[in-house]
């Protein structure tokens, strides 16, 4: 049985000293579900994300901890939620990610730009896109064969049916020959959004919110026929309907898409510090020391849970990238799999013994744990380094299960904070929406169950450095 109970911070303090601790506990002890509340507004849903937090998490640190004008850092930012509102809150926003998706969607979601000619620009996409499909058909054709090297092609004809294939090579090529490059990747962006959902898109994928996404054994297309895509193994027919996916037309979809991101363009003028997002890794921050008033980020879960490329690859090979070039991407990951004894760093006593425990059971297992909380070491140590003294750091992760066993991230990572100086004042609990949200674990519980139970929360840590 796991203990919340956290030693007190006991350094001397001053009167703002006191106040900025209470407010942060004060934020923590409050309720951070937000199940019922609206995270549509502003460009929030520009793009799905795998475990992208509700826009009013990050937002409620934020008009707590700073004011306007001061400094909000995520350094593993995803979809940039806390970039969004921190610049929506007048806060000069910076974001890093390691993953091209996640620059590229943050980047799209603070951009000012003109609706009116973006609505003039996707029309002519739709316009052209139609005509090509219509009057070049065999111009298509051919670009398909060309576009990719032999492993993607594969990668694209295992996952996309053939018509969907020529519907997303014509707007493709429309978006590929705009000259703004904010406008093209705007476009680029909606795109992208209709191919990566929690139910797959456009494509035959039939999930791609876990970790190992399924393809359809056959779909409908528009009029309701029946196209079978994969022999069917005996005894398989009883459940069929959970391995059929309904075939949508990409031009349609895209249609619907850039028209809904163009509301969230509009509402974003309402932000006037343009926020300062980067392609950077968060275990060694292109940053200065002492520079930063809050940050808010949630880390990749422990054991690769969520494999960031294998979901994002679906669209990044229509806007020319390589499956192996992707793949390669991967290993710099926070919470890979790949291991070696190389950047193993010595643990704090708690987090040693959780690491040790599951070593036990399992040596690799306990291998990439322990790379797990070694970068995570790092990316504590650089978020000290940045931040302003007497300033906090939330970070809001989950815990994952290895052998059956709780790898306990959320007190493993206390633990490793306070061995580098922060203090650790509460751990707040919050319970998953996972309708909401694409996550890795499934969406059965069983409330007897502890370890299940811990699957479905969420844990938010609140580091503060001493002034
Ligand atoms: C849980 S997601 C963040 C989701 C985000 N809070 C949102 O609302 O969209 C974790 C992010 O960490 C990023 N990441 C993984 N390793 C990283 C590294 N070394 N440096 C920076 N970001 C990294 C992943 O690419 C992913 O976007």
């Amino acid at each position: 049985m796991y203990q919340l109970s956290l030693p007190l911070d006991t350094t001397e303090k001053t009167d703002g000293a006191i106040d900025y601790q209470a407010r942060l506990v004060a934020a923590l002890s409050s309720d951070l579900d937000f199940h019922q509340d609206d995270s549509s507004y502003a460009s929030h849903n520009f793009h799905s994300f795998p475990a992208k937090f509700p826009p009013q998490l990050p937002r409620r640190f934020i008009e707590a901890l700073t004011e306007v004008g001061d400094i909000v850092l995520d350094p593993m930012m995803g979809s940039g939620t806390t970039v969004v509102e921190a610049a929506l809150l007048q806060r000069h926003a910076i974001g890093l990610d390691i993953d091209p998706l996640a620059t590229h969607i943050a980047r799209t979601k603070v951009t000012h730009l003109d609706t009116a000619r973006l609505l003039d620009v996707g029309n002519g996409i739709l316009r052209n896109a139609s005509e090509a499909l219509a009057q070049r058909h065999t111009e298509l054709a051919a670009a398909l064969e060309a576009r990719w090297d032999t492993k993607t092609k594969e990668f694209v004809d295992y996952w996309f049916a053939r018509q969907t294939q020529l519907e997303l090579l014509a707007l493709a090529q429309q978006i590929e020959a705009i000259q703004e490059p904010d406008v093209r990747k705007f476009f680029e962006l909606a795109f992208s959004a209709i191919i990566i959902t929690k139910s797959g898109g456009v494509s035959l994928a039939l999930d791609l919110a876990h970790t190992r996404p399924h393809r359809a054994k056959r779909v409908t297309d528009e009029v309701g026929n029946i196209i079978i895509l994969d022999q069917l193994s005996r005894g398989s027919s009883r459940n069929l309907s959970f391995l059929t996916k309904s075939l949508r037309s990409p031009l349609v979809e895209f249609s619907k898409r850039f028209r809904q991101n163009l509301q969230g363009v509009s509402q974003m003028a309402l932000a006037t510090r343009t926020p300062l997002i980067a392609f950077g890794d968060a275990q060694c921050m292109p940053l200065r020391d002492g520079t930063v008033d809050l940050i808010v980020t949630s880390p990749p879960y422990a054991a690769n849970a969520i494999d960031y490329m294998r979901a994002h690859k679906f669209s990044m090979v229509w806007l020319h990238r390589s499956v192996t070039e992707l793949g390669e991407k991967r290993k710099d990951y926070i919470g890979g799999e790949s291991v070696s004894n190389s950047g193993l760093l010595p643990l704090p006593e708690y987090s040693a013994e959780i690491v040790a425990a599951i070593s036990r059971q399992d040596r690799r297992k306990g291998l990439v744990l322990h790379r797990y909380y070694s970068e995570m070491t790092l990316v504590l140590a650089e978020m000290w380094r940045v931040l302003k003294p007497g300033r906090a750091a939330i970070v809001v992760v989950g815990s994952s299960t290895m052998r059956g066993q709780d790898t306990m991230t959320d007190l493993c990572l206390a633990d490793i904070g306070r061995s580098l100086g922060f203090a650790v004042p509460r751990i707040a609990v919050r319970n998953l929406d996972r309708n909401r949200r694409m996550m890795p674990a499934g969406a059965k519980l069983d409330p007897g169950s502890q370890i299940q139970k811990r699957m479905h929360e969420e844990y938010i840590i609140g580091f503060l450095k001493p002034s």
